[in-house]
């Protein structure tokens, strides 16, 4: 106990126990799948620069609805500072993670979200205009998920929610080919990311296990911060989404569905919320009363919380600008 104690307080680097030879067969067999994620991370690489001006070449140039082309580039603004976010969490996971094989899989996603970055503002320049600003729902999220010094959290928040969500905005964006480029773009990303959730299933259960009790209180408020986070910035691309033809409700619904099948591959879930019957009712009635499905009017009280959301992301808008 002390002898470990003083190892990893006075003498943190290097941590000789990465050489030895009982903890890589250990490690092997513990960790053999994220190993794989980084031998596919690799295989199946590609050069965002040659892909988008491959894209553009052949559908003739971005072409997009004058109306949609603001919606557009607002959402696609979340993706793409999301992306940035991704790349810093990452790179910090990379350093951060005990084992080798999990910094390994850190270390390739810290390659595909420069590549996402890259490519997404590209794209985002090439659509024209100025890239919008966050708003201050999300600007909160990414900042939360930078700074959080917490490892379950930051895996939680990143590889299971953020990347789920992304994922989820993707397919539906590519789905409705709302603009052929960006339709045809969107399949390279979602697949990195799909690897991005792979490392959050396969390496948060190792995390969650050394979690004590309040540990496991502050999972739970941690994901309650991002779940109302992410409402609120969904009540405020409304507007974008009905202009792009997207439903509101069944994009919640699907986000909501794949942060769940994620949660169900893990073999350990102490404070990650898994939605048992009733909770997923609770859930999804909420979902229905402040997104509700389509031709269905949206109720009074949920009106003014919308809009007392708009005033609260306005005035923060009207902060941050005047900070900047
Ligand atoms: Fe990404
Ligand atoms: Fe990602």
């Amino acid at each position: 106990m002390v002898r470990e104690f003083v190892r990893s307080s006075l003498f943190p680097f290097p941590p000789y126990q990465l050489g030895s030879e009982a903890y890589i067969a250990e490690a092997c067999g513990k960790f053999a799948k994220l190993e794989r994620l980084c031998q596919i991370a690799q295989s199946r690489s590609w050069n965002g620069k040659e892909v988008l001006a491959d894209l553009l070449r052949r559908h003739g140039g971005i072409q997009v609805e004058p109306h949609q082309r603001g919606p557009l580039a607002r959402v696609f603004s979340i993706i793409l500072w999301g992306e940035l976010a991704a790349w810093v969490i990452s790179a910090d996971l990379a350093e951060r993670l005990d084992d080798v094989e999990a910094k390994m899989a850190a270390t390739s996603q810290a390659f595909d979200e420069a590549r996402h970055f890259n490519t997404m503002r590209d794209y985002l320049l090439e659509l024209g205009g100025e890239i919008p600003r966050l708003d201050i729902y999300t600007a909160m999220l990414l900042r939360m998920l930078i700074d959080t010094r917490s490892l379950p959290h930051k895996l939680l928040g990143m590889q299971l929610l953020a990347e789920t969500f992304a994922i989820d905005v993707f397919r539906t964006v590519a789905e409705r080919r709302i603009e052929p480029v960006l339709a045809d773009l969107l399949p390279y990303f979602e697949r990195d990311e799909s690897r991005h959730v792979a490392l959050g299933v396969l390496y948060l259960p190792e995390q969650l296990r050394r979690l004590s009790l309040p540990g496991v209180i502050s999972v739970y408020a941690f994901q309650a911060r991002i779940f109302a986070l992410t409402s609120m910035t969904q009540a405020l691309l409304a507007p974008d989404f009905e202009a792009l033809g997207i439903d509101n409700n069944q994009v919640a619904r699907r986000g909501l569905k794949l942060q769940k099948e994620a949660v169900e591959q893990m073999n350990e879930t102490r404070g990650v919320l898994t939605l048992s019957a009733p909770a997923e009712w609770i859930t999804f009635q909420a979902l229905d009363f402040l997104f509700p499905p389509k031709g269905e009017q949206r109720s009074t009280i949920a009106e003014v919380l919308n809009t007392a959301g708009r005033t609260v992301a306005r005035a923060g808008d009207y902060a941050l600008s005047w900070a900047a």
